[in-house]
């Protein structure tokens, strides 16, 4: 039996583990729950799983469910420190970090520090932090595995001693592909939460939109599979069949296949070296064509950006992280304007001076904090 923690709880990842997890009773039992602010959600979840703990970071609305649910069963944390409070304590062996954006980098180290293996869904965490996060894994001897579907596809498909010539991270596209700059002037926030193969989370669907999730995933197969970037390619494939491939140092390329399902490769993760069954829908090749393209950089700038970012390294990728959180918060917010998100992130990252190396968290911090506030003084301009 395999105790688990679940961050991000509440979220698409988080709802997609829950059924896994359901499914599984007499293999994964969960100690604990994380997730903002989605108290009765998660209350429920932890009653249904039988939790020990839940906890929300949102530390107003960790007070008031406690108010609401005074038994202590499951017990309550409210706000941040009592969470790592309790991931430092917990029994657990596992944990699944599906929190959005940055706010993953404290739950991740913790739980690392602590002795448990970390199964990461939550990309920014890798891109803002990768060497330090790889850093405290490797100190502490624990294991990262992947859970985005294609760095799950490429961990899948790697073999210990097989050297590699490259990675091809297959992309879809998102709900734009095939558009030019100009018709991207007028999208709207519905256009662009409208993926056309995954249902997620609005912050990733929207970065879906832009490429810079595919971005943000270049940044974190280098660091996930220790790959320079050069050896790192995207493709694109608008099925989403193929979610990724490896080319060995011989021309042999392995694929990972499926429909596009989170559940795959949350149970791949947890289940890992073992398969478990599971009741998917099998594969018709007959019935799917498949196809690849080059990107469009010139439309979509965000994977040459990202790749600068990665490539100037240090804190650079802390920088593009945190301006791209902010930018799209802020077209979800309807205040800028789709092609606004990468001009206010270019304007950024030419405004950081100070790159260096990272020796610490201290420094991650300060230089996530600085996007952010540039980001928002940047995107004052941009406003409509
Ligand atoms: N969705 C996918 O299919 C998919 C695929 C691959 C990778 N990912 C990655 O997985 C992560 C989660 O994506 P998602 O689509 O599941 O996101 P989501 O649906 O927006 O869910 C985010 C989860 O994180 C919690 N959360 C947000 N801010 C938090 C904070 N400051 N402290 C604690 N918890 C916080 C939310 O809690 P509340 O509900 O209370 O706000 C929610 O449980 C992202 O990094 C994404 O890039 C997602």
């Amino acid at each position: 039996m395999t105790q688990i923690i679940i961050l991000g709880a509440t979220g698409s990842v988080g709802e997609t583990t829950f059924r896994v997890v359901q499914a599984e009773p007499e293999r994964v039992s969960v100690d604990g729950l994380v997730a903002n602010t989605q108290g009765e959600r998660l209350w429920a979840m932890g009653r249904a799983l039988q939790a020990r703990w839940i906890g929300l970071a949102d530390y107003a609305a960790g007070a008031a469910l406690r108010r609401q649910h005074p038994s202590g069963a499951p017990r309550i944390a409210a706000g941040m420190d009592d969470i790592l409070a309790e991931i430092a304590a917990s029994p657990a062996t596992k944990v699944i970090g599906a929190m959005s954006g940055f706010s993953g980098l404290l739950p991740t180290l913790t739980a690392l520090e602590n002795g448990k293996d970390i199964l990461l869904a939550n990309k920014e965490t890798m891109v803002a932090a990768g060497d330090l996060v790889q850093k405290v894994a490797h100190e502490s001897g624990q294991k990262i595995i992947p859970v985005d579907s294609e760095h799950s596809a490429i961990f899948q498909c790697l073999a210990p001693g097989q050297p590699v010539r490259r990675i091809l991270l297959t992309c879809s596209g998102g709900p734009f592909r095939g558009r030019s700059r100009e018709d991207l002037r007028s999208v709207t926030v519905e256009d662009a939460l409208h993926h056309p193969n995954w249902s997620m989370g609005a912050k990733i669907t929207v970065d879906s939109a832009t490429l810079m999730n595919k971005g943000l995933e270049l940044i974190e197969a280098h660091h996930l599979f220790s790959v320079p970037y050069e050896q790192v390619e995207v493709l694109i494939h608008p099925q989403s069949i193929v979610h990724s491939l490896v080319e060995f140092v011989d021309g042999a390329t392995m694929a990972q296949l499926g429909w596009p399902d989170m559940a795959v490769p949350v149970q791949v993760a947890l289940s890992w070296p073992e398969r478990w069954a599971m009741d998917s829908l099998p594969l018709d090749l007959t019935r799917q064509p498949l196809t690849f393209d080059p990107p469009d950089t010139g439309t979509f700038e965000a994977l040459t950006i990202a790749r600068q970012a990665g490539l100037a390294g240090g804190l650079m990728p802390t920088v593009l992280n945190a301006a791209n959180e902010v930018a799209v918060s802020l077209f979800m917010a309807r205040s800028i304007a789709f092609l606004s998100i990468i001009d206010i992130i270019k304007e950024v990252l030419n405004d950081f001076a100070d790159n260096e190396e990272v020796s610490g968290l201290a420094q991650i911090l300060e230089a996530d904090q600085w996007a952010r506030t540039q980001a928002a003084d940047v995107a004052m301009r941009y406003r409509q």
